[in-house]
């Protein structure tokens, strides 16, 4: 049994929903009535043309009925990018601070304002606009954590232009694919950044994903826009002398994003949408190894951003808030920059990393900015916690309120270094459960209204009800195990795969007819609360980061002495899991050294130095079933080095096992 920690007086007091009670309260009116629940926040934003009663949520879940589709206040129009500007200038907001920019380098920092970031946004969307981008065009983003990222962002969504981020830790062969899957019209990019002491070049990322785009995949990029960054920053390492002469420019093709918006007009009329139109898609993997696009569309998805945002961050007026979560992922979609702005909230964005300069970065910057809830994942708590605590008594960390952890489940010793280290025992962690597909918080604590248990994800978000199904799909009430789905849409869920609904529905509704199916395993303890135990396909999440076995196996394939390989995931004390690989060769390839490192350079240059594996193992066969399918149990165990493998009848030969374990490294 673990222990129920209760919110502290200081969360409690002033809360939005400050008791457990209010909570149940809140959530079963979500799901009576939800056109009257959301209608307090649909009467916030502006509307040019008002959704109309009786049209709330229109849905099909249910693949044996028909065609699977999500409708949020269809025929509502409105634009995000006005909402989360031109709204909160004219509530009176234009001189509130939307963020602080904190750069790599300690000397480097900036704020902007909402009216501010308002006429960089206008400025920018004019530009784009000039430049022939329209609504519904894709626009690829290759971005660090600048403001110029958000501008880009809400620029396109002014227009009604359809963003696709890709986070800057993906190889050019990932970003090439990324960009043709879309057939994205510009890509936009800053020259370069610093990460710690390590220096990006971005822009030439870009070229060669821009060329790998025409070469490979037969797709042309019209323009590429590129931030300069590195100039205006302080230098964290050696800059070569003539770095400028390093990009690999294109005068036809590639253009500064200083001279496009120069002189422009700070004065954009917003391009009107309907409440379905997509605001912006992004690519999570998927588990045959091609990436998704997911996509989101308008009205709905900026409802569920602010309230989650609102409620599970128990945000008030004057509050600072910081996620630390990258915009090339979900979280720095709908928490560095949805989220917060429709809130009129301030929050924090940093380039940097933890530990540059030194290992208190994070606790030197909530100190220095006063934050008072700090959002970050579990990978990051934890390979903090090994810094040493000195780190973190450096500073005071008073301001904290709400601490969040998102990505994976988090294990209990760095919930409670979290709680009583970070926390002082008087801040509620919220454990939020999402996914990209999810557009926000599905299931997650709330700060001043529910217990928390370490390790547990809570209960679910208004308006979600999630259930959990054996093997046979039937519903399991009470405490038990099994698949964690929802049983009906909420507003920000995803509408669809760009370009591949019938992927969509494959892939999500497909496996139990009536329910959005999410991939992961759940339980429900005595108390109700749900635990999130992780994925129950071929996922693995390395560091919060997702990714497919068969990505990874496609990839070391490509190297002619491999016959086959198969990737399973092992537990790490840090990243939570890291990737083990099993390589069959070909006749006469030798296994040595040479091979591992190129294996391992290989994935890197082809997905990202995030997907490198932590081992590669010779393997003389697979464990298979009669049927050729590889077993993957199995090889978890030795890459376990454990012995108990467990029942082996429906395997084909045995005789592999031994061998396997023999040739661990
Ligand atoms: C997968 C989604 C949502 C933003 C970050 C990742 C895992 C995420 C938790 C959590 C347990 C979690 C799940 C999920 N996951 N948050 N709090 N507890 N597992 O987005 O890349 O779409 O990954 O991350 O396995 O399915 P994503």
């Amino acid at each position: 049994m673990s222990r129920v920690y209760q919110p502290s007086d200081h969360v409690v007091e002033n809360s939005r929903v400050p008791s457990f009670e209010k909570y149940k309260e809140m959530h079963e009116k979500s799901l009576e009535d939800p056109e009257t629940f959301w209608s307090d926040i649909v009467k916030e934003f502006y509307w040019q043309k008002r959704p109309q009663t009786g049209n709330f949520l229109r849905y099909n879940f249910d693949i044996s009925k028909g065609s699977i589709f999500v409708k949020c206040m269809e025929g509502a129009e409105t634009n995000i990018s006005f909402n989360l500007l031109d709204r909160n200038v004219r509530n009176g907001n234009g001189d509130k601070i939307a963020y602080y920019w904190e750069g790599n380098h300690p000397d480097d920092y900036s704020r902007v304002t909402y009216k501010k970031l308002m006429d960089r946004v206008c400025q920018f969307a004019n530009a784009l606009r000039e430049s022939g981008v329209g609504k519904g065009d894709r626009i690829a983003v290759y971005m660090p954590m600048i403001l110029e990222t958000v501008v880009c962002m809400l620029a396109c969504a002014r227009i009604g232009a359809i963003h696709s981020v890709v986070f800057a830790g993906f190889s050019s062969d990932s970003l090439a694919e990324r960009i043709a899957a879309c057939k994205a019209k510009m890509v936009v990019t800053a020259d370069g950044a610093w990460r710690g002491e390590k220096l990006l070049i971005l822009k030439n990322i870009c070229s060669e994903a821009i060329e790998k785009s025409k070469r490979q995949h037969n797709h042309l990029v019209s323009m590429c826009i590129v931030v300069s960054h590195l100039d205006r920053v302080t230098p964290c390492g050696e800059l070569p002398d003539d770095y400028n002469d390093m990009f690999h420019w294109n005068p036809i093709r590639d253009v500064w994003w200083h001279d496009l918006v120069e002189g422009q007009s700070t004065i954009c009329s917003p391009e009107w949408m309907d409440a379905e139109d997509p605001l912006f898609m992004l690519y999570t993997s998927g588990s045959t190894g091609k990436p998704k696009g997911v996509l989101h569309t308008t009205a709905g998805y900026l409802l569920y951003a602010t309230a989650t945002f609102r409620y599970v961050f128990d945000y008030r007026g004057n509050d600072v808030f910081w996620c630390t979560a990258d915009v090339g992922w979900i979280t720095g979609h709908t928490y560095v920059v949805y989220g917060p702005l429709a809130n009129g909230a301030t929050s924090v964005i940093f380039e940097g990393t933890p530990f540059y300069p030194e290992n208190d970065r994070y606790w030197s910057l909530v100190d220095k900015y006063n934050v008072n809830q700090f959002y970050t994942a579990p990978t990051a708590i934890r390979s903090l916690t090994k810094c040493g605590d000195h780190y973190v008594k450096m500073n005071d960390l008073k301001s904290l309120r709400v601490l969040g952890s998102v990505g994976e489940p988090i294990n209990p010793e760095a919930w409670l270094w979290y709680y009583h280290l970070i926390g002082s025992g008087r801040c509620s962690i919220v454990d939020t459960f999402w996914q990209t597909e999810t557009g926000g918080h599905v299931l997650t604590s709330l700060p001043g209204a529910t217990p928390m248990k370490p390790g547990a994800a809570g209960f679910p978000f208004f308006g979600v009800e999630p259930r959990i199904l054996n093997e046979d799909g039937e519903v399991i009430e009470g405490p038990g195990e099994g698949y964690l789905v929802f049983s009906r849409p909420w507003p920000g869920i995803m509408r669809t795969l760009y370009g591949d609904h019938e992927r969509f529905e494959t892939v999500y509704f497909s496996k139990f007819p009536g329910y959005y199916c999410t991939g992961d395993g759940a339980k429900r303890d005595e108390d109700g609360f749900l635990w999130v135990t992780g994925r129950i396909d071929d996922m693995l999440n390395v560091s919060g980061h997702l990714m497919s076995t068969a990505e990874v196996e496609g990839v070391l394939a490509k190297d002619p002495r491999v016959t086959e390989a198969a990737v399973v995931s092992k537990p790490h004390p840090i990243k939570g899991e890291s990737l083990y690989c099993f390589i069959i060769l070909n006749e006469g390839a030798k296994f040595d050294d040479e091979l591992i490192d190129c294996l391992k350079k290989l994935v890197r240059k082809s997905i990202g130095a995030f997907a490198t594996p932590d081992v590669i193992q010779y393997a003389p066969g697979l464990p298979k079933t009669r049927s050729g399918k590889i077993m993957r149990r199995i090889l978890r165990k030795v890459a376990l080095g454990d012995e108990a493998v467990g029942d082996l009848s429906t395997l084909a030969d045995p005789t592999v096992i031994p061998e396997l374990f023999k040739y661990r490294p």
